[in-house]
């Protein structure tokens, strides 16, 4: 049986942050070492220029630094096939025909599109392209035909409006082609929603509250020591409160049950930790010291990874090179099916051209 296809990616606009392991890599590299599915995973520069045409340096700059987070985390180009989007001539196609079959309702509607006009006070003039990349990424899914989406809660309405475009092409144009998406989220809640160190709901490089794969050993603990906790948690033995607390987010998140044995053993795991928490007498200082543990050999191993693959650029070069070759090829196949189906790939099809040629 033909495996089963799995598509996500990434906006090159920087490097790779805890938010974006816990809502995807980690998914990814399962899946990846599952052997059970054929895994693309693209570097999203075209989507990235939507909100940084004047700023292309910066995307440019973050190709290989994306790149290097992928192998870092454990994405092994062996088994999964990395690409750039700019590259794919599918994905300037497809949207050409996507965007007939949505409204612009639709797309004010996508929650996503709404709440980055509102942050970036778009308001009216919110570029072309980023109001439709909604369209652009059910392309990027659909180009490969691809079942499995690993991704953030976050992505969910982009997911909506890809599986509305290949509902309404399929029907429209009387065929099957077109592969409906489904989302793969993370397993544990938190991970959903991974807060930034300072608890906005929102991780993001410009609020500074992100921690990045690469960041170094002392970077890391000077972030965790100073992250938001519970505000009316002001005395060691005041009533603590853990939902919502970004180090419990944390700990939700990252921490194993071994950890406590290893590194606090006052407790034997985050349910009890979390109950002296709540009922007051368990400081911030401790809770933080632990999660600092735990990061610290989570993140080391990864480190050292993306550091001995700075080595080679080259060799990452190829890697997206071949890739992207693969990418071209596979997106191409779709493209023809699609001009098929739409009964414009007139100089390939016999029951058209029969009419003229004798
Ligand atoms: N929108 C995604 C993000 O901001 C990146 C992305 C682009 C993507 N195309 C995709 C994710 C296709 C999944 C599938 O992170």
């Amino acid at each position: 049986m033909e495996k089963k296809i799995i598509l996500t990616g990434d906006r090159p606009t920087g490097a790779l942050h805890l938010g974006h392991y816990v809502g995807s890599l980690k998914k990814r590299v399962e899946l990846q070492n599952t052997g059970e599915y054929k895994q693309f995973v693209m570097i999203a520069d075209l989507q990235a220029l939507t909100d940084n045409a004047e700023n292309p340096e910066k995307i440019r700059n973050n190709i290989l630094e994306v790149m290097l987070d992928y192998l870092a985390v454990g994405l092994d180009p062996e088994k999964t096939t990395f690409f750039v989007q700019s590259h794919i001539p599918a994905l300037y196609e497809l949207p050409m025909y996507y965007s007939n079959l949505v409204t612009m309702s639709r797309l004010e509607r996508n929650p996503t599109i709404k709440n980055e006009i509102k942050m970036r006070n778009f308001e009216r003039s919110i570029p072309v392209g980023f109001m439709t990349y909604p369209i652009s990424q059910a392309a990027d899914i659909t180009a490969f035909k691809a079942k499995y989406v690993p991704v953030g809660e976050d992505q969910l309405p982009m997911l909506e409006q890809a599986r509305e475009i290949v509902a309404s092409f399929n029907r429209i144009y009387k065929c099957e082609i077109l592969v409906e998406p489904e989302a793969v989220l993370p397993d544990n809640s938190s991970c959903n929603r991974l807060v930034g160190t300072d608890g906005n709901t929102k991780m993001s490089k410009s609020l500074g509250n992100c921690i990045y794969l690469k960041d170094d050993e002392k970077s890391v603990k000077e972030k965790i020591m100073s992250m938001f906790t519970d505000p009316l948690h002001i005395n060691v033995s005041d009533l603590g409160h853990t939902e919502n607390n970004p180090v419990f987010i944390y700990l939700d998140a990252f921490s194993k049950t071994e950890d406590f044995a290893k590194f606090l053993p006052d407790y034997k795991d985050l349910d009890e930790m979390k109950a002296h928490y709540e009922r007051g007498g368990l400081g911030d200082m401790k809770c933080k010291k632990l999660l600092n543990s735990i990061m610290q050999e989570f993140l080391r191993p990864i480190r050292e990874r993306r550091e001995k693959f700075e080595q080679d650029k080259g060799y990452l070069m190829d890697i997206l090179r071949k890739g992207t070759e693969e990418a071209v090829e596979v997106s191409n196949k779709t493209v023809s099916e699609v001009r098929n189906a739409i009964g414009i790939d007139y100089f390939n099809d016999s029951t058209f051209l029969d009419k003229f040629v004798k």
